[in-house]
């Protein structure tokens, strides 16, 4: 066996892993990254990227289909999923570019294929072997399914969701999470009929009980089916269509069954286990500082307990590629990470639920702002609200400890209202600043004048 040493040796190119390289790079690292399949990970070949654009279309098709209402004729003929899958590849294609152009610029050694990972600090690829003077687990996660539910078919996962060649008439949705919904919504625009099974009692159940109302009550005017608080029995297909059943319910029969219920963190069959790697009901176990148990290997993104998002796994590999140069970076707190789900309406959020935050603070206020009170959600025609947390008794002066939003493009919305969260503004702080006239960002300052005692296009 032949060997190549240097500072760091990264297992896995997608978010996590190919930013804790640039980083490492950039300060002066020699760096291998082993990926074995493409650089960028789920977030860009599988997941948020290509996902987005199957949204962005959604969102064109339902404004071609609604331009009759406000004077533009227009109506949609059909969707054309080669021509939406060429545009969404196309995006891909060009971030993919990106990537690998600055990762070849900063002098990366890019390992195209499996890596093993082989205690204390080395990682094999085809009989070479990596030494790191540190190691960094970054493989990610892949889309699970129940025990009896086998993939195949009619029966899907997100990965085959990105590629139809048409747009199903009858979708079923397994699990109405982030996921769920996002396909949900982009089916729903394309004209199928969708149904979301969901086993918790409400939509997006991980956010604010508020966004999971507003959600479902957007989703029934939209005609999307929820079938929330249900309990999946099994799916069978047919040669033209898959039935699933549910505990106590009709069955639903359908072209395509999503299985939307979770992604499972990449910690088998990497020799993880053989090395003595320490895990937790498959998630490898790391300290704040995302140290495993193993001295000069650390861990991040998906593989590590917590929220599966990409700009976390940014934020984590970019620590740890500071860390492991001296910088002592301030740990990542996680409730400071914000939230966004792509569905039409999107749903925003940063900081605490109501739930947690009556937890952590005891006394808090609330304020809920109607974005009819905005004239920009108005010209956009869509509706929904903010919801702001506040600690401390109504009426005392605490921080904004948590921003949950929904409606049209708060997505967007989301960047102030993390500054707002992170550096524990007050109400009355955020107030003193002017929002510009008309924008949905308006509505976020009108929300804090409102909870300062001052609204000014709402109701005390
Ligand atoms: P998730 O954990 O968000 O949702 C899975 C849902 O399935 C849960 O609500 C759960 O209660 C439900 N479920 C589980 N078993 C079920 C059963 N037997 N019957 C019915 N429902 C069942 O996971 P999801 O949506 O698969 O997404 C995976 C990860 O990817 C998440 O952590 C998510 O945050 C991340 N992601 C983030 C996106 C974003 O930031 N916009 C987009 C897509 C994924």
């Amino acid at each position: 066996m032949t060997g190549t040493s240097v500072d760091l040796v990264i297992l896995g190119g997608g978010s996590g892993g190919y930013a804790c390289a640039l980083r490492a790079a950039e300060l002066g690292m020699s760096v291998v990254l082993v990926e074995k399949d493409k650089l960028g990970g789920t977030c860009l070949h599988r997941g948020c990227i290509p996902t987005k654009a199957l949204l962005h279309a959604a969102e064109v098709a339902d404004a071609a289909r609604d331009g009759d209402r406000i004077g533009v004729l227009s109506a949609v003929s059909g969707i054309d999923m080669a021509g939406v899958n060429a545009y969404k590849d196309g995006v891909v294609g060009k971030l993919y570019k990106g990537l690998q152009g600055l990762v070849s610029a900063r002098d990366i050694e890019v390992v195209t294929g499996t890596g093993t990972f082989v205690a204390p600090t080395a990682v094999e690829v085809d009989g070479e072997r990596y030494v790191g003077a540190n190691v960094v687990l970054a493989t990610g996660s892949s889309a699970r399914s129940l025990p009896d539910l086998e993939i195949g078919g009619r029966i899907v996962t997100s990965d085959q969701a990105l590629t139809l060649d048409e747009v199903p008439d009858r979708v079923v949705v397994l699990g109405g999470g982030v996921i769920g919904v996002e396909f949900a919504s982009v089916w729903r625009s394309f004209g199928a009929e969708v149904t979301v099974v969901e086993a918790l009692p409400r939509l997006v159940p991980n956010e604010d009980e508020f966004a999971s109302k507003q959600l479902e009550r957007a989703f029934r005017r939209r005609k999307i089916k929820s079938r929330t608080g249900a309990t999946f029995a099994g799916a069978k297909q047919t040669g033209d269509a898959v039935t699933v059943s549910l505990e106590g319910g009709a069955d639903v029969e359908a072209d395509l069954l999503l299985v939307a219920v979770g992604r499972s963190p990449n910690s088998t069959g990497n020799g993880f286990a053989d090395a003595g790697l320490a895990t937790d009901r498959g998630f490898v176990r790391v300290d704040e500082r995302l140290r495993t148990n193993l001295a000069g290997v650390h861990a991040v993104g998906d593989l590590v307990e917590g929220p599966q998002l990409a700009h976390r796994g940014f934020a984590q590999g970019i620590f740890v590629a500071e860390d492991i140069a001296g910088l002592n970076p301030p740990v990542i707190d996680e409730a400071g990470i914000p939230r966004v789900t792509y569905c039409e309406p999107e749903v925003a959020s940063v900081g605490l639920t109501e739930t947690q935050a009556r937890e952590r603070h005891g006394e808090i206020q609330t304020l809920t702002y109607d974005l009819g009170g905005n004239g920009k959600s108005q010209i956009l025609r869509t509706s929904g609200a903010i919801k702001l947390i506040k600690a401390g008794a109504p009426g005392t002066e605490g921080p904004v400890v948590g921003v949950h939003m929904v409606g049209a493009r708060v997505g967007e919305l989301v960047g102030e209202a993390e500054l707002i969260v992170n550096w524990t503004a007050t109400a009355g702080e955020v107030a003193q600043f002017i929002h510009a006239h008309p924008t949905q960002n308006e509505a976020l300052g009108e929300a804090h004048l409102a909870l300062a005692g001052k609204p000014l296009h709402a109701h005390a």
